[in-house]
């Protein structure tokens, strides 16, 4: 069983307000959006969606992929599965993830992306759980900051189940 902690109606109105948001910090550019796999595919294309025409004529789009695994002494390492394949040099980047939680992931999408020379790079994130941070990285939008509770549902899992639902839960 799954008990809803966001309704999707709420859910639907935050993803309007992150839209007007994003829509007038990038009004007049080109940006190139990433999307981090497979968190971040939903989210990223419901904002979209609701972007004025002008500004999705001109935006790019693509997903990087990474993974998570036990490294060295213990440590949790993360690696680029998928890079993005857009052009990002002198653009301006906007990496959208579903969660963060530790920190680790877009601090890694962030220092590969980074390398590449973008304009500006910013993170636009669903979910943000601030009190499990290990990494300092800038979270630039956010749509709901959470306590520490693992959350199902809008592209986030557990197990790859639950990411189709319309609302964010915790599975009971
Ligand atoms: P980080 O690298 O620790 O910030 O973790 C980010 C990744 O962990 C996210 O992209 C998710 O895949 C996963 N994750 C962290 N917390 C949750 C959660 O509450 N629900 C589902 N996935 C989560
Ligand atoms: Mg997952």
């Amino acid at each position: 069983m799954v008990r809803e902690v966001i309704d999707a109606e709420r859910v639907r109105r935050r993803i309007g307000e992150m839209a007007v948001q994003v829509a007038a910090d990038y009004a007049g550019t080109e940006p190139v959006f990433v999307g981090v796999l497979n968190g971040a595919a939903q989210f990223m294309l419901e904002v979209i969606g609701r972007l004025p025409a002008v500004l999705q004529e001109r935006l790019l789009y693509d997903f990087v992929q990474v993974s998570s695994y036990q490294g060295r002494a213990n440590r949790d390492q993360v690696s680029l599965h998928r890079e993005c394949g857009v052009e990002v040099r002198d653009q301006d980047v906007l990496v959208f993830e579903g969660i963060v939680d530790t920190g680790r992931t877009v601090e890694r999408v962030l220092e590969t992306l980074g390398a590449r020379g973008p304009r500006s790079l910013r993170v636009c994130t669903f979910l943000d759980k601030p009190s499990r941070r290990r990494c300092p990285v800038p979270v630039d939008y956010c749509g709901f900051s959470i306590p520490d509770l693992f959350v199902v549902g809008f592209g986030l899992d557990q197990d790859q189940r639950y990411r189709a639902l319309r609302y964010i839960g915790v599975v009971e």
